[in-house]
């Protein structure tokens, strides 16, 4: 499936902009209409302990909101991050939340009570201020989402403006479905990270044109790393998700797809400067899997 140029300017005129939402109108937008309840909410004040000592304010919800509802009637569980919280980066609270909240949903699911996992990501990877704390954390969420991925999907959201990069662009590649919007990317390291650490030749992080033409959604929808490309459009994008988990578990997770993925890596000449069209003809395999 993929977002055409909207023709109809007044619908997308007056569509609600889900990029411009916070993380918490984000969650209430998805869930069926009243159905959303959060848990550990701000109230509950779980805030990070180490960014104060880095004169750093903490926030009340350490930058996720989890919220227990319903999808089209059937049980649901969002997890969505705050990008304008530190880059909705993964701290030791933020994580173990995600993490804590994904382990419950595999216990109902394990009873016969299936939940369904919806993660609504909007990261710059682990909180660098709270590093090895950060990535347990992310690793938990990488294990909860494999053991879930046997009772449920797992759908994932990436919608921009932030976009999803480290170890958490691993947990949006495990997920069972997808969803992207243009205005999303999707890397393993941000783009001044990799000029910062490589060089410039390696890749100018000022050039805007070709970092979308490599990371952003269109493209990683077009090569398979994502499975449905939308419009930044709040009842485009809840749709989306209600579609992907009536599609039922995957044939074979992307993340079972070893050869096909390394056949891939071994197409690129590290010596050449990376094209995007060139990628997609290189890795149209047409797999549907
Ligand atoms: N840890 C802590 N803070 C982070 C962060 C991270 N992983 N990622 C982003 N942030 C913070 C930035 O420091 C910035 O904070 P500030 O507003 O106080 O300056 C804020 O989030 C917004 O980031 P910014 O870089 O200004 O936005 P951008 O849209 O230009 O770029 C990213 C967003 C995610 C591409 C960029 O921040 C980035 O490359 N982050 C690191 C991604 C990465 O390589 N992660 C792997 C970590 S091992």
């Amino acid at each position: 499936m993929s977002a055409s140029v909207p023709r109809d300017y007044r619908r997308f005129l007056a569509r609600a902009s889900f990029i411009e939402m916070s993380a918490r109108e984000r969650a209430r937008a998805i869930l069926d209409a009243g159905s959303a309840r959060e848990l550990l909410g701000p109230f509950d004040r779980l805030k990070s302990p180490w960014l104060p000592l880095q004169d750093i304010v903490a926030q009340a919800d350490d930058g996720v909101v989890l919220a227990r509802g319903t999808l089209d009637g059937r049980p649901a569980l969002v997890a969505a991050i705050e990008g304008a919280f530190q880059g909705g980066s993964m701290g030791e609270v933020s994580g173990a939340k995600i993490a804590a909240a994904l382990e419950l949903a595999l216990r109902d699911c394990e009873r016969d009570r299936p939940i369904w996992p919806l993660l609504l990501l909007e990261t710059g990877g682990v909180r660098l201020q709270e590093a090895n704390l950060g990535l347990a954390a992310i690793a938990d969420i990488h294990a909860a989402i494999i053991a879930l991925r046997a009772h449920v999907p797992v759908v994932g959201v990436i919608a921009g403006p932030v976009g999803c990069f480290g170890g958490m662009s691993m947990a949006a590649g495990l997920c069972s479905r997808l969803i992207v919007t243009r205005q999303a990317r999707l890397g393993m390291n941000g783009p001044e990270v990799i000029e910062q650490e490589a060089g410039v030749s390696e890749l100018d992080a000022s050039d805007g044109g070709l970092i979308w033409s490599l990371i952003g959604g269109e493209q990683r929808q077009a090569v398979g790393l994502a499975d449905d490309l939308q419009e930044d459009d709040a009842a485009a994008i809840a749709g989306a998700v209600r579609a992907a988990f009536a599609r039922g578990p995957r044939r074979i997770e992307r993340s079972a797809q070893v050869e096909r993925f390394t056949a891939r890596l071994a197409a690129i000449q590290p010596s050449a400067p990376l094209d995007a069209k060139l990628l997609r003809s290189l890795w149209n395999d047409g797999a549907t899997h």
